[in-house]
């Protein structure tokens, strides 16, 4: 197991004998402090009072106040953290991982070693203390991730405080599997942790042959069997879609195969991740602004190498096979062209429009090949479509495919884990914008409904008989605000929360 740095637990009974530096008491907007600030001891809930009443804090999200415990009070810790929830009526579970990420970092501020949440009844009719803690836990984990790898020594020797234990102390009755549930949700965001720290890799540190290694070093690691699928190989099968792609870049294209086979006789589940490790665009040249934030273009690809480390550090009893097709989309003088057509590996004749439509052309060999595991679910993930930003932006990923029911679960799945998704229709008239002249089809399908057609396209590669969902991913992959405490600017890990909870869920 891959160690946090950050360390958390949770128990129920009485925390004034544990030792912490501070206690940490939410606020609700409006300055009422929640019902743990009670079992704090007459001194401290006295003091908090006078505070509160004294309109020092006013319990909006996010906003934190660090007091000093009085000397004479005779509690276990020095200090005490408010921290604000905004409205009781508006929270809701995703709120509660932003909290947790900002009580982190006001503990981060203030050199805290040990804190101990203590979680009250009253936060929410339907949200369950346990709800609270998981979410909470997670959003610390979630935003005390930092991409810092490439940053020079000079920067370390300021080194930001690390907080060592977040603790959450429950009301009674409330600790059923709670350690287990922490070490589960860890277990998860060690998986997104991996997945951004591969999204957030430049692209020259980055490329198809170093992402395989990482799929042969995860098969050494943990019980997942990796191949990979070379160039020479992909020429030999006829996956003309990834090697076109790849033609114009000195890095080869590579195709990885990932499985982790626990499930016995379970459904099979495949996963299908893009991994465009730059996408410049190609002879159909992307403009320079931005163009930058195209390394994130194997987002998709990430979100399976950490799902499937999360399913086996979890050691789920699943059938998975994660499929990454790997390339490199550059201009040059052995690229592919705007007109040329290539045969697929399924057969189907393609017309190359615009080469920047290169992710469903990889897509097109990974889904081909994904049903020769005879899956029962076929989901894949892309940063397919810059319409897609335009439809969604970056608060929910766009959902499509072939099946109600696989589409039912990943909306619920979605909206439990924070991950939300939404759908977008496929009808057939649809698909007539993306019939070619001189091929069977093109891959562009014109101005309208960008994000539809190209799921189109991708639906030619799956069997219908086949349950089949495609995420587009391009508006929630990154996120450069940092306006999301849980969410460090750079890669989000999209997709390895979702999958791990429809994985969970549905028990595949
Ligand atoms: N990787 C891009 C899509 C993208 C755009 C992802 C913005 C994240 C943010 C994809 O390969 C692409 O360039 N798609 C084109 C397709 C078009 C030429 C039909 C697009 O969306 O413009
Ligand atoms: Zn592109
Ligand atoms: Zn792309």
């Amino acid at each position: 197991m891959v160690e946090s740095v950050l360390k958390m637990d949770v128990w129920v009974g009485d925390f004034s004998v544990r030792e912490a530096d501070v206690w940490v008491i939410g606020v609700y907007q409006g300055g009422e402090p929640q019902a743990a600030l009670s079992r704090c001891g007459e001194a401290v809930e006295r003091e908090v009072r006078r505070i509160l009443k004294a309109g020092w804090m006013r319990g909006e999200s996010g906003e934190m106040l660090m007091l000093p415990v009085p000397g004479s009070s005779g509690v276990a810790v020095e200090r005490i953290l408010l921290a604000g929830m905004g409205k009781r009526e508006s929270l809701t579970l995703e709120s509660f991982r932003a909290l947790g990420a900002s009580v982190v970092k006001a503990c981060e501020k203030g050199s805290v070693d040990r804190a101990i949440v203590l979680v009250s009844l009253d936060t929410h009719q339907e949200i369950a203390p346990i709800a609270v803690m998981e979410c909470m836990a997670e959003g610390g984990w979630l935003g005390s991730y930092r991409y810092d790898r490439l940053q020079s020594v000079s920067k370390k020797d300021l080194p930001r405080h690390r907080v060592k234990r977040l603790e959450f102390a429950l009301p009674g009755e409330q600790d059923k599997n709670g350690r287990k549930r922490l070490s589960r949700v860890e277990q998860i965001i060690t998986g997104v942790n991996m997945a951004r720290d591969l999204a957030n890799t430049p692209g020259n540190l980055l490329t198809p042959d170093i992402l395989a290694k990482k799929a042969k070093e995860l098969a050494e690691r943990l019980p997942i069997k990796t191949t990979v699928l070379s160039s020479a190989v992909l020429a030999q099968k006829g996956m003309n879609g990834i090697l076109a792609v790849g033609q114009g870049s000195t890095n080869p294209p590579c195709l990885i195969v990932m499985e982790y086979r626990k499930g016995g006789d379970r459904p099979t589940l495949a996963v299908v991740g893009k991994a465009v490790t730059f996408d410049s665009g190609g002879i159909s040249l992307k403009p320079g602004a931005k163009m930058e934030e195209m390394k994130f273009d194997m987002s998709g690809g990430a979100a399976v190498f950490g799902f499937m480390h999360a399913i086996a550090e979890m050691q789920l009893p699943l059938n998975v096979v994660g499929i990454v097709p790997a390339a490199e989309n550059m201009p040059s003088g052995t690229a592919q062209r705007p007109g040329d057509v290539i045969k697929t590996a399924k057969g189907v004749y393609v017309e190359v429009i615009n080469t920047d439509a290169e992710g469903r052309l990889i897509l097109a060999d990974a889904l081909h090949h994904a049903a020769s595991f005879d899956p029962d679910v076929i989901i894949d993930l892309a940063t397919l479509t810059g319409a897609c930003v335009i439809a969604l932006g970056g608060h929910a990923t766009a959902l499509l495919g072939n099946n109600e029911p696989l589409q039912k679960q990943l909306k619920k799945a979605g909206d439990r884990c924070g991950e939300r998704v939404w759908p977008l229709p496929m009808f057939p008239e649809y698909q007539e914008q993306i019939k070619s002249v001189v091929a069977d089809i093109k891959n562009v399908g014109g101005r309208e409904a960008g994000t539809i057609t190209a799921a189109c396209f991708l639906s030619r590669f799956v069997e219908e008989s086949r349950a089949w969902a495609h995420l587009d991913i391009a508006g929630t992959a990154y996120d450069m605000t940092g306006t999301r405490p849980h969410m460090p600017k750079g890669s989000v890990g999209i997709g390895v929360r979702l999958l791990c909870q429809y994985a969970l869920s549905e028990r595949m």
